[in-house]
């Protein structure tokens, strides 16, 4: 396995795997691996010839100084993991290789719309931050394949827009979030929680599937239904922070249009911000009706 800090490094690596004819999948990551990310990299591995990580805590996406000082770095154990996994390639830059001339003379790539709703407007500027370290990567990996978590829902999204919209050659797959057995969503900020937080970390997966069959059982009232998911949350000790219920294709508001909605939810549980999210597909009249006729002329 190469381990490379810098750009060069990598540039000449995938150049040499490309004069090889081999195919190359990436997955962007921050470090402090867990399953969740080892799911990733099997992802790619299913795609491509060739794994590249990238391990990088990326400065410009964290709005608070503390969060980026807490957020828990733990190269050896990374290494190792992704040793055991074959991958080829793993890029550990600094901040200094990835933004010479610091954050504010960096330019940048930003979303329009889907990195300032949602998740973007009570985190401004994170959307904007992922959207370039992601452009950065890509640029210096040069993959054909690249994978991201769909627990992530609106990252994914907004890099799928970008990838689209900057007409970049790269297929993104989108991979499904990994649970532990209780539910919970693995994320490297569970490791923030105290033993008796992690008990109740679950409810927020619980709480999930509840609005979930409320949704597929034709409950449309989306603002009692998350008013009371939030209830929900705040009873087993947690601080509801967002919830929303959109159309999944677009992430605006559910219209009689929409066919598929996603619950997104966050949560504060001690020093932890927990996200999860669910897709429900909506059983649409005209879908009712198709099964009612189906129905009829299978009788026939
Ligand atoms: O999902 C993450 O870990 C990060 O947002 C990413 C995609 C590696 C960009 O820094």
């Amino acid at each position: 396995m190469h381990i490379l800090a810098e750009i060069a490094l990598v540039r000449e690596q995938i150049k040499q795997y490309k004069r090889d004819g081999r195919t190359v999948a990436f997955v962007p990551t921050m470090g402090n691996l867990h399953e969740g990310h080892i799911t990733l990299v099997k992802k790619a591995r299913e795609h491509a010839d060739v794994v590249v990580v990238s391990i990088f805590v990326n400065p410009m996406q964290f709005e608070r100084a503390d969060d980026l000082t807490n957020y828990p770095r733990t190269l050896e154990d990374d290494i190792a993991k992704l040793t055991a996994e074959g991958v080829e390639v793993v890029f550990t830059p600094t901040p200094e290789v990835m933004y010479p001339q610091g954050l504010d003379k960096q330019c940048f790539v930003e979303v329009p719309g889907l990195s300032s709703m949602l998740e973007g407007a009570s985190r401004p500027g994170h959307f904007r931050g992922v959207a370039t370290i992601v452009t950065k990567l890509f640029n210096i990996v040069q993959p054909d394949y690249a994978c991201f978590g769909e627990k992530d829902f609106q990252q994914l999204a907004v890099i799928r827009q970008m990838t689209t919209d900057l007409a970049l050659d790269i297929e993104i797959v989108g991979v499904p979030t990994v649970r532990e057995m209780d539910g919970l969503a693995m994320s490297s900020r569970n490791g923030l929680l105290t033993i008796d937080e992690r008990q109740r970390a679950p409810v927020v997966a619980r709480t999930m599937r509840w609005v979930s069959s409320a949704i597929r059982g034709g409950r449309n009232d989306y603002d009692s239904l998350i008013e009371d998911a939030s209830d929900q949350l705040r009873a087993a000790g947690l601080q509801p922070d967002e919830i929303f219920i959109r159309d999944a294709r677009n992430l605006q508001n559910v219209t009689a249009d929409s066919t598929q909605t996603v619950i997104l939810m966050s949560a504060f549980l001690g020093q932890a911000r927990l996200i999860d999210n669910q897709v429900v597909e909506l059983v649409t009249e005209s879908k009712e009706e198709n099964s009612v006729e189906t129905q009829a002329s299978e009788s026939e």
